[in-house]
């Protein structure tokens, strides 16, 4: 396991969701797992086994004894958001390069000390917003940017929901005030806030207001809201995510000559194939208006490795470039996730306040 040239991983925490990732990066050429921490041996070994993991792959009965091994470049943190803060502080003394599971905080200004840290220490932060490294991203962005397919941007709309069951709702981390008080915000709202400012250049809206009647559980944790962010020039985005309702992850764009629409925005339907619809000066109704068109057309992706294996090695990639000429960490990934950061912050401000406007 000691190949110098791949980014080794250690994965801090062997949570569910960590399979997924464990995954990706076994699956990449450029790294490699390379030990996992729980907070017991016997949850760590249960995990390795459970996931295939090769029996050279180290496991760890504590975090610190995984942060202490100097074979780990970097780790992956899927703990819940409420431990981040400590973990990612811990692993940025330690020189570690951070990938962290999303919300990557629960507020900005937790969100810059950690970023502040991975800085200090020359170590680059990437959260785990796995389906901005999707090839079909980029391309969705050129239609985007056509001004003769697409024009200006005017409105962006994105739904992710899915339902959750009553054991979901009693013993779930995306439940709990004190693991992930963000709730479906920092959950699922958080990749339509993403997708938002994706398709904005990362413009800041002027101002956030939350959509009447959110839900929040007993514990003041949301399970479902709204929100509508509006920008100076006019262009608004709006989005609704929710524990409550069917699997949906829609995002669609409207421009003044064209529009753009996906249903698998976050998770591709197929892992390997997926595809987005876009239509360009439409309108020509038929006789008597019984139709119109013309349709949309469908722009179908295909991509050699999945979504989260394209964002191990985009994030390897910055890695390597530390480590062999002594670069600093890129900017451009942190400076995303603050942004997201703050928008989700001010959506929670606008439903705590009582649906209040909040100016940005
Ligand atoms: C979000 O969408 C769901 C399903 O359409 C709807 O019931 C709910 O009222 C919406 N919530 C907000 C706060 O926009
Ligand atoms: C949500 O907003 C309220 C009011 O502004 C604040 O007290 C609370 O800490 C915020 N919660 C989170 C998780 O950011």
């Amino acid at each position: 396991m000691a190949d110098e040239k791949v980014v080794r991983f250690g994965i801090l925490g062997c949570a569910a969701i960590a399979r997924k990732l464990v995954r990706a990066i076994a699956i990449s050429p450029t790294s490699s797992v390379y030990a996992v921490a729980s907070r017991s041996i016997d949850k760590a070994k249960a995990f390795a086994s459970a996931n295939n993991l090769p029996p050279e792959v180290k496991t760890y009965g504590s975090y610190e004894q995984l942060l202490d091994d100097p074979c780990v470049d970097a780790l992956y943190i899927p703990l819940p958001t409420s431990l981040h803060l400590e973990w990612a502080l811990k692993a940025a003394y330690k020189r570690k390069h951070i990938l962290l599971e999303k919300p990557p905080a629960l507020c900005v200004e937790d969100l810059d000390i950690i970023i502040e840290a991975c800085n200090n220490n020359g170590v680059q932060f990437m959260d785990g917003t796995m389906w901005m490294h999707h090839p079909r991203t980029p391309q969705m962005k050129a239609f985007l940017q056509n001004p003769d397919l697409f024009g200006d941007l005017k409105l962006v709309q994105s739904t992710f929901s899915y339902a959750g069951s009553d054991k979901f709702f009693e013993e779930d981390i995306r439940v709990k005030p004190d693991l992930d008080a963000l709730g479906a915000l920092g959950d699922v709202g958080w990749y339509c806030i993403r997708a938002i400012l994706w398709a904005n250049d990362y413009e800041m809206p002027q101002s956030v207001i939350a959509h009447p009647r959110p839900v929040l559980n007993e514990g003041g944790v949301v399970t479902c809201c709204g929100a509508t962010f509006s920008w100076q020039d006019g262009r608004v985005a709006t989005f609704n995510c929710s524990f409550h309702s069917p699997m949906t992850m829609d995002l669609s764009f409207l421009g003044s000559k064209g529009n753009m629409r996906l249903h698998d925005f976050v998770i591709p339907y197929e892992e390997n194939t997926a595809s987005f619809f876009s239509s360009a000066n439409t309108g020509k109704h038929k006789e008597i208006s019984s139709g119109w068109g013309p349709r949309s057309s469908e722009h179908i992706v295909t991509t050699k490795f999945p979504q989260e294996t394209m964002m191990v090695q985009e994030f390897g990639k910055l890695v390597k470039g530390i480590q062999d000429s002594g670069g600093k960490p890129d900017s451009l990934w942190p400076s995303i996730s603050r942004k997201t950061q703050i928008l989700l912050n001010a959506v929670n401000e606008s439903i705590q306040e009582g649906l209040v406007s909040v100016t940005l």
